[in-house]
């Protein structure tokens, strides 16, 4: 009798447990799921973010709509990728976009390990890039990788295990900035529709102009203006390949002042010398187009003035007290963006 008892009192007590663990279990797992109603439905995890065009327009959307609640409450997200790492591998040099992306994996409650100059690493003794990105694959949950050629980024792709991220490869695309601008136009201007928006300056090599065009076009009535030098026009393949097929409206002028008034954004660049192969070109070619407040006059009331940074002349110091001059709120935003997408990748969110 006492076996009998004690087994049965054993089998009410399991039954108890059990039933206390599946509530449990059921509690948390409501818990989580009102998080994800909250912070969005679509999962990103182990995702590659190569191009603008690496996520649809709904993951464009679920992304930045998270980097605004980040924005409003930095503070609940503090924990949401602890025990992760970030590897950001950096094979030109950066300072927005490398430490914005440490900041935000910190800020996420992960660490950061990898390396901003790639002669100290094996690298220099002959190692592949697809020989790095294994390895760095056994370390890490998600990289963020930077390199001077273009497709770099996509061929660390095929030989990784985690998530690849693209911090700009070449004069060919920078997803990130783009998610950046975007944050940032709808922040200032309230939709990324309908609007006339002016890239201004080096747009041949200009991969920052190349994502947020590509991204840009995916949304209905924008207009564009390419306003550059004719050696530094945006490429032929992008106006074939996005703009001629979709019938989207653009037109190309060589002076600023000649359509500033029209722009309801407008989009600064650098001449990048580091892409010139020719120095006197670079010196012939370098101050095409100084913003000023002379120029600030001519245009809308409403207009943003977005960079990507770093500037160098092309905007003069005395823009920046200006409402319109958003290129610094713009760096503030870059990491949240890259808060949400390495949430998003980790499959932390
Ligand atoms: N915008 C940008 O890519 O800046 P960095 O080159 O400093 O990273």
């Amino acid at each position: 009798f006492q076996i009998k008892f004690a087994r049965q009192t054993c089998n009410i007590y399991c039954n108890f447990s059990l039933r206390c663990e599946i509530a449990s279990k059921n509690f948390a797992r409501k818990l989580i799921f009102s998080h994800k109603v909250l912070i969005g439905e679509i999962m990103l995890t182990g995702r590659h973010v190569i191009e603008p065009g690496s996520l649809t327009i709904q993951e464009i959307d679920e992304i930045c709509g998270l980097a605004e609640q980040m924005i409003v409450d930095p503070a609940a997200f503090s924990d949401v990728c602890r025990g992760k790492i970030l590897a950001t591998l950096f094979f030109e040099p950066s300072t927005r976009t490398r430490l914005s992306f440490e900041a935000a994996m910190q800020r996420l409650g992960g660490s950061v390990i990898g390396f901003s100059d790639a002669s100290a690493t094996s690298t220099s003794k002959g190692e592949s890039l697809a020989d790095t990105i294994r390895v760095v694959s056994s370390y890490a949950d998600i990289i963020a990788m930077r390199s001077p050629k273009e497709g770099a980024a996509y061929l660390a792709s095929k030989y990784s295990s985690i998530p690849v991220i693209n911090a700009g490869d070449g004069g060919h695309h920078h997803p990130t900035q783009t998610l950046t601008d975007l944050v940032t136009i709808r922040a200032m201007k309230g939709s990324w529709s309908g609007h006339t928006v002016g890239f201004c300056g080096d747009l041949k090599f200009g991969r920052t102009v190349h994502s947020l065009t590509k991204a840009l076009t995916r949304y209905p009535n924008n207009k564009f203006i390419f306003i550059s030098p004719k050696e530094l026009s945006i490429p032929e393949y992008i106006i074939n390949q996005v703009f001629i097929p979709a019938g989207i409206e653009f037109k190309q002028v060589e002076r600023l002042e000649d359509c500033i008034e029209e722009l309801d954004i407008l989009y600064m660049t650098r001449v990048q010398k580091e892409r010139f192969f020719n120095e006197q070109d670079y010196i012939r070619l370098k101050d095409s187009y100084i913003l000023d407040k002379e120029k600030m006059k001519m245009a809308k009331e409403n207009m943003i003035v977005l960079h990507p940074l770093p500037r160098v002349n092309e905007i003069a110091p005395e823009v920046d007290d200006d409402p319109r001059a958003a290129y610094f709120k713009q760096v503030k935003y870059g990491m949240f963006a890259r808060m949400a997408l390495i949430a998003k990748l980790t499959g932390s969110l």
